[in-house]
């Protein structure tokens, strides 16, 4: 862990090496991506990755997403497949991530996948973080850069607020488009399962896939490592659903309505998304109970409800 201040850089090329040679050094630098920001550490280095988990307070059994820049890099970790191909010809670079089996001769630290056979590859959009892959020329970890448990950052200032001293750099390059985390399909079984709901909408993969997804099986830890229930938990109580809030509640609406924040008020499900840790955030910062309008179930609202379910479970 660094104890130093954190550096924060911009997402100029010169930065952008900058912050390469700092993952390269087993640093831990958080970047943008079109989800969230992600708190970085090279894949390869063991030591950094237990540098991140430790930064994060993160539990160790909980695997991560390794980040790449091409089609051809996550080949070089994990047994790839039609299916895989088809997906990501389909979504990559985009907030999509695929399990798949690891490769003999994959060079990712078990850290990465917590002792798994399986690694979670995606590549992301967003221009910043495809710059700072390509000029790593490597796999990097990334969860999402807030402390274990808490809010998700969709800003530099959500990871100031979290991990301030505890890592090198922060790449700055404005708020994240999408807002909720990338979607999850595991591809390591039979049939593709939806392992977490996410910025990319279940209905849209499988269009591309022309069947239904598995829906995961809550009960079955092997499906589900590490998705703790109580997660992206504001500070405050947080109670969904809701059409009439208590005077003593902050309410987070959804349309026309009057409210303390709307999530869209034009009812878009794509803006809610972007909008949903922001605010979440905001509220969190006013410290009172959080009462949420109801979200639609369908297209990004299903992940938007998934984190919303557990910002909202006892702890
Ligand atoms: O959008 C995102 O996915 C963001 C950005 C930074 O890319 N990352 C992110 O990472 O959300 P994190 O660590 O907060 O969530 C990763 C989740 C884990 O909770 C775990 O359930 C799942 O991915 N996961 C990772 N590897 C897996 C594996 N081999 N099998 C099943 N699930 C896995
Ligand atoms: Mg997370």
């Amino acid at each position: 862990m660094s104890n130093s201040p954190t550096r924060i850089l911009t997402a100029q090329p010169q930065d952008i090496r900058q912050a390469a040679a700092l993952l390269q050094a087993g640093q831990l630098v958080a970047f943008p991506t079109e989800t969230v920001y992600g708190l970085g550490a090279d894949a390869r280095q063991g030591e950094a990755v237990a540098a991140l988990y430790a930064a994060k307070g993160r539990p160790s059994f909980n695997p991560l997403i390794a980040h790449v820049h091409s089609i051809e890099a996550a080949k070089r970790h994990v047994i790839w497949t039609e299916t895989a191909n088809k997906l990501a010809e389909a979504f990559w670079p985009g907030p999509l991530t695929l399990v798949l089996p690891l490769r003999d001769g994959h060079d990712i630290s078990h850290l990465v996948t917590a002792g798994l056979e399986t690694l979670g590859v995606r590549i992301p959009a967003h221009p910043a973080a495809r710059a700072l892959l390509s000029a790593l020329d490597g796999p990097v970890a990334a969860p999402s850069a807030n402390p274990s448990g808490r809010i998700s950052p969709t800003t530099a200032a959500h990871v100031v607020a979290g991990l301030d001293g505890r890592i090198a750099a922060i790449v700055d390059d404005g708020p994240c488009g999408v807002g909720v985390e990338s979607t999850i399909v595991g591809l390591s079984g039979v049939t593709p399962i939806l392992l977490r709901p996410g910025g990319l909408a279940q209905e849209d993969i499988e269009a591309v896939l022309g069947h239904p997804l598995q829906l995961r099986d809550a009960s079955d830890p092997l499906t589900a490592p590490g998705q703790l229930l109580s997660h992206y938990a504001p500070r405050a109580k947080v109670r969904l659903n809701v059409t009439t809030p208590d005077p003593a509640e902050l309410y987070l609406g959804f349309g026309t309505m009057s409210c303390d924040l709307n999530l869209s008020d034009s009812a878009d499900l794509v803006e809610a998304a972007a909008n949903l840790f922001g605010h979440l955030h905001q509220l969190d910062a006013m410290d009172k109970p959080i009462a949420v309008a109801p979200i639609p179930e369908h297209g990004l609202g299903a992940a938007i409800n998934d984190r919303l379910r557990r910002a909202a479970a006892p702890r």
